[in-house]
């Protein structure tokens, strides 16, 4: 196997300079992005046609010779394909016909894999035509983050409705999250099967549960698909990413048994030492530093260098990069990471 140096920083080594990639790396911010979206039509379409998809994956790479790619998909294709009708609204996101109770019963696992078929086939084309020392990255949401979009239909700021809908419906809400649980071991596996070297489990509103409901919602699904993953492959890192967990960071990797950390932005430098004491960990530059470019972009990059490159470090920003970041930032960001080694 050549050098893939993602796959050994989580494999618990330090390399000089950290691995690089960023989450959302490949999107709207870059205008070969957009002209291939443009071509696709709509979102969907994107995520499920193989060439378009690896053309994606692949742009950020050759533009920034970043360390790692990250499969070019959705979060949200894995309701998409339990037959809830999911659509990307310029200017809103996703939306889909909010879940009731009585949906719950219904969802359709039958198809999942004849609805994720393309996801699987972008995935061998990416490993056929990515550099061999390019590490690959597959993906799944969390099922609560999955949730809280099938529940409310869009995007909240608080997930509201998720928390009120899991207090109020416990039973049903409890079938949702074995289900989705269920389908993204499955998801993950074929990813892995299909070429995938490592995964990244992305729980995007983990940050809005209290204790109990942390534990329930967010530590123990992910857990369970960690557990059903590694019995089938139990060399595969997985990165977990419960981002806005604050104090609930604490813990996160033992109980829930993930390779190494995505932490968060907000996360404060004596705990992501702490955390990476015991193991990997993955960020955490706040996407708005890298939006601003300049000084704030130098001690941003520099204060994550300092404080967490002498111990297994993937660089990467502490959420997605956003449309609006101007592409000579990011070669800035790169160019300052490579050269201080
Ligand atoms: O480059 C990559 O990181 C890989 C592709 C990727 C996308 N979405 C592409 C995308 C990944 C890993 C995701 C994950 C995802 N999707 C998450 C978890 C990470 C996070 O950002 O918190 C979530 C919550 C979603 C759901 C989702 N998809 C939302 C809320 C939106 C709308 C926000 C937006 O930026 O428009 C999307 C759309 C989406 N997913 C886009 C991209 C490139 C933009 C859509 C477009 O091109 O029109």
């Amino acid at each position: 196997m050549p050098q893939r140096k993602l796959l050994d920083v989580l494999n618990g080594l330090k390399t000089s300079p950290p691995p690089i990639w960023l989450m959302r790396q490949a999107g709207r911010y870059l205008p070969e992005y957009r002209e291939t979206r443009r071509k696709a039509g709509s979102f969907l379409d994107l995520c499920f046609n193989p060439d378009l998809a690896t053309e994606v994956t692949l742009q950020p790479i050759r533009r920034f010779d970043f360390d790692a790619a990250i499969l070019f998909s959705d979060i949200l294709v894995i309701p998409y394909a339990l037959g809830r009708n999911l659509r990307f609204q310029e200017g809103i996101g996703p939306v889909m016909t909010p879940l009731q109770a009585d949906d719950i019963e219904a969802l359709e696992t039958g198809d999942l894999h004849k609805h994720l078929n393309p996801v699987y086939e972008t995935i061998r084309r990416l490993r056929a035509e990515l550099p061999k020392e390019k590490a690959l990255i597959g993906f799944c949401g969390a099922p609560w983050t999955v949730a809280t979009y099938m529940i409310a239909g869009r995007g909240t700021p608080d997930q509201a409705p998720a928390r009120f809908f899991g207090h109020t419906e416990p039973q049903g809400f409890e079938k949702l999250l074995q289900t989705i649980t269920a389908c993204s071991a499955e998801y993950l596996i074929r990813q892995i099967e299909a070429g995938a070297d490592a995964v990244q489990i992305f729980d995007s509103w983990a940050g809005v549960l209290d204790e109990k409901s942390f534990e329930a919602w967010c530590v123990r699904p992910v857990t369970e698909i960690v557990r059903r993953v590694r019995e089938k492959y139990p060399e595969v890192p997985i990165i977990g990413f419960p981002k806005g967990a604050a104090r609930h960071y604490d813990g996160y990797r033992t109980r829930t048994g993930v390779t190494a950390l995505g932490l968060d932005w907000m996360v404060p430098m004596i705990d992501a030492r702490r955390l990476q004491a015991e193991g990997p960990v993955q960020g955490n530059l706040d996407p708005m530093r890298l939006r601003a470019g300049g000084e704030a972009l130098e001690v941003g990059i520099d204060t994550i260098l300092d404080g967490l490159g002498s111990g297994p470090l993937i660089f990467n920003l502490g959420h997605g990069i956003t449309p609006d970041t101007p592409v000579e930032h990011v070669h800035t960001m790169v160019r300052r990471i490579r050269e201080r080694g």
